[in-house]
């Protein structure tokens, strides 16, 4: 186990590098088991638990997979299995994605169904409703779902999703990819990320078109092969360093980020009083006046809204805002896990439903706490950057799976923080004294 132990109150300053889409890069290489020739080389790829368990997958189908440092190679031509190893799904319901290019290429698919997670319950009906339109057969049982194409493959259909899921209009868009005819994707999710799985999979050889708007059109194709691509950058990770600069930069370039993605974030920062400047490579990022951000009122919804993954972030950076702040969490039901840890750093919130209601305090205090997800580990982290005295995190394992070396990269931004392996007995002793 670690423990990531932060001195609060230090400036930061000076430049960091995004790294490659944590949410790209997962479909994207599911994508490659579409190809049944040929070489897929995808770049930038950030060095992530996730990463990892999705690359695992792609190899235990039979691919060929080969990781180094920042890239992955892949070659699908060996595939000879439709049924990823249930651990490795249920350890990350991402890898369900896997579900529509092996439907698309083989016909067939069993996937284990992703157990629900701490934000909420997750369902997968909108990807099976796709496939479904598409004349695969459904057979759900002990856990599993079995896809089956008919005889001559899935047909090209019209569908409505009635939420814009991210996952559910991938998996769509790779099933339809090598179906018969054409396939129209209506309120389509038109996250950046998807964008960059439809200019991978016309890189293959694929026919999409409209993807980033809320209608995709997909001409299947015959067959795929793999090429070279890079990934885009992480608009979560970039966000994430831009809401720590306005509360504790003087300064902070992040390389690498692309303003494009985060127009809604920007808007929000600037009505917070933070200055955001647009340069040629990335963006810069001025403290609010004081450090302390004017209070402000924000809703979470699909893109181009302001995204959720930053939700509980920004809750962190308005915890010592100029008067109150509200924040609704409109896309995962439960999402504000957060609270309590932030609370228990002299956080003033109150939860009414979906909204978390702020009163900006002077300053937060440091203590010890625990991440009880992804995006809640990143907001800890913040809370602890800005928090007088001392800050344990643990709970490490949540931040491992999305953020590429996020302690080396606020060290080298003049944080005061470090990464300790603890050992069970201490481990123990800590988690006695929390849930005291
Ligand atoms: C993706 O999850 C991201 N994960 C999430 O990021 C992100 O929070 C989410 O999109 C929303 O932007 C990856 O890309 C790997 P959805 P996904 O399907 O695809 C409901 C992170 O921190 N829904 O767009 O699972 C669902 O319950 C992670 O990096 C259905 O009802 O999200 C949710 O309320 C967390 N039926 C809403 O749609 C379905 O069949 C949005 O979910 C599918 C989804």
């Amino acid at each position: 186990m670690a423990k990531i132990i932060i001195e609060g109150g230090h400036r930061l300053e000076g430049t960091v590098r995004v790294s490659g889409a944590k949410n790209a890069v997962l479909p994207i290489l599911a994508a490659s088991l579409l190809a049944e020739s040929g070489l897929s080389q995808i770049e930038d790829v950030p060095d992530l638990l996730d990463v990892t368990h999705m690359a695992d997958t792609v190899a235990a189908l039979g691919a060929y997979v080969e990781k180094r440092h920042g890239s992955v190679r892949i070659s699908a031509n060996t595939v000879n299995s439709i049924e990823p190893p249930a651990q490795l799904v249920r350890r990350m319901r991402a890898s369900f994605v896997v579900a529509g290019p092996l439907l698309s290429r083989f016909g067939e698919a069993k996937i284990a169904l992703p157990g629900g997670c701490n934000i909420g319950q997750r369902p997968v009906d909108l990807h099976i409703k796709g496939f479904e339109a598409m004349g695969a057969t459904t057979k759900i049982e002990n856990g599993y779902v079995y896809f089956r194409a008919p005889r001559n493959g899935l047909q090209g259909a019209r569908i409505y999703l009635d939420i814009p899921s991210v996952g559910a209009t991938q998996n769509i868009m790779m099933a339809a990819a090598l179906a018969n005819g054409q396939t129209t994707i209506e309120n389509a999710a038109k996250e950046p990320e998807n964008v960059d799985l439809a200019n991978y999979l016309n890189k293959m050889g694929a026919r999409v078109r409209g993807a980033g708007t809320d209608v995709i059109r997909i001409d299947g194709v015959s067959s795929l092969s793999g090429v070279s691509h890079t990934v885009i950058p992480d608009r979560i990770e970039a966000g994430t360093f831009l809401i720590a600069g306005a509360i504790m930069g003087k300064g902070v370039y992040v390389d690498n980020a692309v303003s494009q993605h985060l127009m809604s974030l920007i808007a929000k920062l600037e009505e917070a009083g933070v200055q955001i400047d647009d340069e040629v490579s990335g963006i810069r990022v001025y403290p609010a006046l004081n450090w302390r951000m004017k209070g402000l009122d924000l809703k979470t919804h699909y893109h181009p809204a302001y995204p959720t993954d930053l939700q509980a972030v920004m809750m962190a950076g308005l915890a010592t805002c100029e008067g109150t702040s509200a924040i609704t969490e409109s896309v995962f039901e439960n999402r504000f896990m957060h609270v309590p840890e932030l609370q228990r750093m002299g956080a003033q919130i109150q939860l009414e439903g979906r909204t978390a209601l702020i009163e900006g305090v002077q300053k937060l205090s440091g203590t010890q706490v625990r991440a009880s997800d992804l995006r809640a580990g990143a907001a800890l982290v913040i809370a602890g950057l800005m928090a007088e005295g001392e800050t344990e995190i643990t709970g490490l394992n949540h931040i491992d799976r999305g953020y590429d070396n996020l302690v080396g990269k606020f060290k080298r931004l003049g944080a005061k923080i470090r990464r300790l392996e603890i050992d069970e007995e201490e481990a123990e002793v800590i988690s006695e004294r929390m849930s005291s």
